[in-house]
């Protein structure tokens, strides 16, 4: 995330349960765990998010502090290099503090191995020296909740994931009308003149993620402001069209995803990597952010053999779509 998008995130960031638009499910789970956990004066069991970024993940970590009336310390996978990161953030817990762990499939197998006992029975198992005269000490830990997100989930281990005792809850992407509502509420917040024609063709285009409106919103007003025009449907488009994102939401990124794929390997099935090498990115890149939401309307299916781009993926693109010869 760049410095620009963490600073929007944090002003539109919703404060209050009411204020979190959708994910319904998610929400009715979190109440009864978190109500059930202060009736029994218990720190929350541990609890796991996942599903692709933007979709408010850490917003709903933070609405739990809130919620739970204790501090939070936010750090993510890759910036716990070793133990002793871990060991330090843990032993410097207060009681039912709530510890956050963003990416944590990017966190090290040797760090893992330690999270487990932390997790399960609130100890931090610690070696000191080397050798045969090695031994571990045991400290004791203040309770408290870890909760975690990752946009990964294949990648954590089984052991890790069935320590998240408190739920392991996956995020949906939104219905055009939710992100009609979080844009104008963003709109208020920022102070934006926006008419609801604006408003539905920024939904429309926002790949049903949050962040994704969020930014549209902001890059549409620029548009408004410097052309001196007010904020309406036809600047939406006009913003857009030279952002190049069309009329779907689809990224100029996401385009040359699927015409890689029809054009330098038949429609696929193509493995990742080599969509990735063709086009100079990171796999990473690709299955975290492209593919969840190119998946999810039906453009690109994932089979054993690798990606293949669907009938509707061609008409998308106005490329006729011949069906595989299977001999
Ligand atoms: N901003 C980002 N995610 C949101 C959500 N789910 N509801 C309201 N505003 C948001």
């Amino acid at each position: 995330m760049s410095i620009e998008e963490l600073h929007l995130d944090q002003t539109l960031r919703p404060e209050k349960w009411e204020e979190y638009i959708g994910q319904k499910n998610i929400k009715e789970n979190l109440h009864i765990l978190l109500t059930a956990a202060k009736e029994r004066k218990h720190p929350p069991e541990h609890i796991l998010f996942y599903g692709p970024p933007g979709l408010g993940k850490t917003t709903l970590a933070h609405l739990i502090a809130k919620e739970t009336g204790v501090a939070m310390k936010v750090t993510s996978g890759p910036a716990i290099e070793k133990v002793g990161d871990l060991a330090s953030l843990l032993t410097n817990l207060s009681p039912g503090d709530i510890l956050f762990i963003d990416e944590i499939h990017r966190l090290n197998k040797a760090i893992e191995e330690v999270l487990y006992p932390a997790m399960e029975s609130g100890v931090l198992d610690i070696i000191i020296g080397k050798g045969p005269s090695a031994r571990t000490i045991q400290l004791e830990l203040p309770p408290f909740t870890l909760i975690a997100a990752t946009t990964r989930i294949s990648l954590l281990s089984s052991p890790l994931r069935s320590r998240f005792s408190g739920g392991v809850f996956r995020l949906e992407f939104y219905e055009i009308e939710e992100i009609g509502r979080i844009v104008k509420r963003s709109a208020g917040i920022l102070g934006i003149d926006i008419d609801d024609g604006a408003v539905l063709e920024i939904a429309k285009r926002s790949r049903r993620t949050p962040r994704t409106a969020n930014y549209l919103l902001k890059r549409a007003r620029d548009y408004a402001q410097v052309k001196k025009v007010l904020l309406s449907k036809g600047v939406v488009d006009e913003a857009l069209k030279l952002l190049q994102i069309d009329s779907i939401g689809l990224t100029s990124a996401d385009r040359a995803i699927l015409e890689t794929i029809i054009d330098k390997f038949s429609g696929g099935p193509v493995g990742v990597n080599t969509i990735a090498a063709s086009l100079g990115e990171e796999p990473s890149t690709i299955e975290e952010f492209n593919e969840p939401y190119l998946m999810q309307i039906g453009f690109i299916e994932r089979t054993q053999r690798g990606r293949e781009v669907t009938e509707k993926g061609y008409a998308h693109l106005g490329i006729t779509y011949e069906p595989k010869k299977l001999f």
